[in-house]
């Protein structure tokens, strides 16, 4: 019915529809006949992008004037009121706006669109992260490190699947994910939205959620843009705070930062978002080198590319490689920047660059048209709005609860247990004390989130009482805000620790969007060390005093320098952010229900003076270590502990043959619990023409395991795996003997 209301209001009546609102037309057909149409400004709005009309309403809801003048974090247009921007819609000056997070406001953007003189729908961008997070009611997941602790790429498919389907239910066609930055600092506030630090891994994930958001097969018309950010090297930014410069080697980008992007490419990722940060003196959001000879040269990219949160405007008022914001536009857009993200004065700029000679037509035109085949494909000309009667029948579906909460049960990661775990409900442990600002919060849920209705989330502390009938739970609230926990809390909790057989203690990070000046960590929030921030250290110390057990929860995006708790309490558990299911899912794992499975995606550093601290290392990291303090990881990437315990024997790397080594192990579980086991291989090139790490991950599964059962698990690695760049060979690999690992054994294996 909308399609065809929409359909006669273009041509004015039936019978003289233009063809590029004919969807028998093939696309490239359809996007050529609109363009000659189109005048040069509303080419130039389709490259531009605008924050929702009601996000500017309740963002600069009580801001001062100098607040809307100097916080473009949050204050958005200075000048231009919300009917302002709206108006610049039904001129068709917008082709795209982000962070329309209320249900419903989709479909009044794209009306103004349709009062446009060519009716361009509008194309709907979101941060759907982890789940469409930032709007209420949706199913929210793991954050990404949690997702790729599983070392499960179809978990990350099907929930991406998932996650895409409850987008168009409410008209979003476009996520700006996934990241698939390589965690390499762990300072770095945006941990958590990664999937750590291994470049193979990222690649596994990136895909799989590229082929979820997108189809399996490019772009399906009921599913999603993907975005692959932030292209490139802002999770290794000097000091690890978000924004600022990265200063490492091109081999270092091809090796450890473009291989996700490439894997993502791959997979059909139709656009791509430029990181915040200058590499060599060049800001990414002016790189040509990067958005021509790499993304699209190098690896083929075919989609449209987006600049990150006004980093255009950041190339003059930050960098400073422009002179002006005008020059900063005509620099990224000639340097093959496609979208602007965000706001009114774009378009008018732009037209005069275009007019004066600065920024040629030709560069408009492929823009414009790169973006328009993408809402031709996405069937938005057909279709712009969402039917707002099917909006429940989508989100929050059972079987998405039920990917969530899979996904937390195996993003969990057992760090510590002195044989404390698992409890039993009823048993020895009938009082038990819970507290800590994580305990009873939505932080369960991680960055990219806005408030969820209470009764979707499972918090912690319900986790508990709702696997545990039959303990006794005290619980004392420690509030949200870790910046100001109140000292008499942290105090009183010494005492009701010593009352209580057991205490469990929820600690970690706060980044709460909606309370922005008081996070602790998530986006552009680092601090200048991992220790637990407020009071929550001496929170567990007044707990540890109390000489009863306790078990320590982390809910965190990036690692923590936790080596002190670890060596106190009785068992330490990385939670990172497990989503709506979250609380369910560490209770099953505290209390036996599953055994928990995940491994570490990042390595976590003692102190953040360890930093760099990556497992992939070259030979010389430690040549001469820190001294005084133990210099090596306190867990390094792929650690991980279970109820059961496995064995690995008979490690046999078979011939290289046709390009492809074919390893095989035994596993068993020597344990009395069933449990599943990530098994990791790894390979070290012995000795090169130029160092390489000591070890790096080729190849990795997920087995089950009943006690007592041994399997044999064969992985393959491609020979394409062993390459490394060099500046004058360009990619080469090279005869010789390398290092099979996996568990604790070690083989060899000859590259002839
Ligand atoms: C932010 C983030 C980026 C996000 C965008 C839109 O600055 O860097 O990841 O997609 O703005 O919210």
């Amino acid at each position: 019915m909308t399609a065809l209301i929409f359909a006669a209001s273009c041509s004015g009546g039936k019978g003289d529809t233009p063809p590029y609102m004919d969807p028998s037309l093939d696309v490239d057909k359809r996007v050529s006949d609109l363009m000659k149409r189109m005048t040069l400004e509303e080419k130039i709005g389709q490259m531009n992008q605008c924050v929702g009309l009601n996000h500017i309403d309740e963002s600069q809801a009580g801001m001062t004037e100098e607040d809307l003048m100097r916080n473009t974090a949050q204050a958005f247009y200075p000048g231009f009121m919300k009917e302002d921007i709206a108006q610049l819609a039904r001129e068709g000056k917008v082709g795209s706006f982000l962070h329309s997070v209320n249900i419903g406001e989709a479909n009044e953007l794209q009306q103004l669109a349709m009062e446009s003189r060519l009716r361009i729908p509008l194309l709907m961008g979101i941060d759907a992260v982890h789940g469409c997070a930032l709007v209420s009611g949706t199913t929210v997941y793991p954050t990404s490190i949690g997702m790729a602790s599983t070392f499960e790429p179809e978990l990350v498919y099907i929930s991406s699947r998932q996650t895409a389907k409850e987008m168009r239910a409410i008209g979003m066609h476009w996520t700006f994910a996934p990241n698939v930055e390589v965690a390499r600092d762990q300072r770095w506030g945006r941990v958590g939205e990664t999937y750590g630090e291994d470049p193979y891994l990222v690649s596994l994930m990136g895909r799989a959620a590229v082929k979820g958001f997108q189809g399996d097969e490019g772009l399906e018309k009921d599913l999603v843009l993907a975005c692959a950010k932030h292209f490139v090297g802002g999770s290794q930014p000097v000091n690890g705070t978000n924004g600022a410069p990265t200063d490492i080697s091109e081999r270092t980008l091809r090796e450890v930062f473009f291989p996700p992007f490439r894997a993502c490419v791959d997979a059909g990722v139709q656009t791509f978002m430029m990181a915040h940060n200058e590499i060599e003196g060049i800001p990414c959001h002016t790189n040509a080198w990067l958005m021509q000879d790499i993304i699209r040269k190098e690896m083929g990219f075919d989609g449209f590319i987006v600049s990150d949160w006004m980093d255009m405007e950041h190339v003059y008022d930050l960098h400073r490689t422009a002179v002006s914001v005008e020059d900063a536009y005509a620099q990224s857009v000639l340097a093959g920047m496609d979208m602007h993200m965000h706001g009114p004065g774009f378009v008018p700029a732009m037209l005069k660059l275009v007019e004066d000679g600065t920024v040629p037509v030709s560069r408009i035109d492929q823009a414009c048209r790169r973006i328009l085949e993408l809402k031709f494909r996405l069937g938005l000309f057909e279709n712009p709005f969402f039917d707002t009667t099917a909006v429940h029948q989508t989100l929050l579906q059972e079987e998405h609860v039920q990917t969530a909460l899979e996904a937390a049960r195996k993003s969990i990661v057992l760090l510590e247990n002195n044989g404390i775990l698992p409890l039993t409900d009823g048993g020895k442990y009938k009082n038990v004390f819970v507290t800590g600002p994580n305990a009873h919060s939505q932080g369960i849920m991680g960055d990219w989130t806005f408030p969820q209705p209470g009764e979707n989330v499972v918090t912690f502390l319900e986790g508990l009482q709702m696997v545990a009938p039959k303990t006794k739970f005290m619980f004392l609230d420690q509030g949200e805000s870790i910046r100001y926990m109140d000292p008499e809390k942290v105090r009183r909790a010494g005492d009701m620790a010593r009352r209580a057989d057991l205490s469990i203690v929820f600690v970690g990070e706060y980044v709460n969007r909606k309370d922005w000046g008081n996070k602790t960590s998530g986006e552009d929030v680092e601090r200048g060390n991992l220790n637990l921030p407020g009071l929550q250290s001496e929170l567990i110390n007044n707990i540890l005093s109390s000489g009863k057990p306790c078990i320590v929860v982390l809910n965190n995006g990036h690692p923590l320098a936790v080596e002190w708790i670890a060596q106190q309490a009785d068992a330490l558990v990385e939670a990172w952010e497990p989503g709506m299911q979250g609380g369910i899912a560490l209770a099953e794992i505290l209390y036996g229900l599953v055994n928990p499975s995940g491994k570490l995606p990042v390595t976590f550093p003692r102190s953040a003076g360890n930093i760099l601290s990556v497992y992939n290392h070259m030979p010389s990291h430690f040549f001469h270590p820190i001294v005084m303090e133990n210099p090596m990881p306190l867990y390094e990437f792929g650690y991980g502990l279970s109820y059961t315990t496995y064995r690995y024997d008979n490690l046999t790397p078979g011939e290289f043959r046709d390009g492809t080594l074919e390893v095989q192990v035994d596993v068993s579980n020597t344990g009395t619990v069933a449990g599943e086991e990530i098994v990791l291989l790894y390979m070290r090139d012995d000795y090169a023409s130029m160092t390489r790490p000591v070890k790096e991950l080729k190849a990795f599964t997920r087995i089950a395991l009943e006690p007592g059962e041994t399997k044999t698990v064969s992985l393959k690695i491609s020979q394409e795996q062993l390459k490394f760049w060099t500046r004058d060979r360009g990619w080469i690999t090279e005869s010789g003997t390398f290092t099979v690992m996996a568990g604790d054994l070690f083989a060899q294996v000859t590259l002839p």
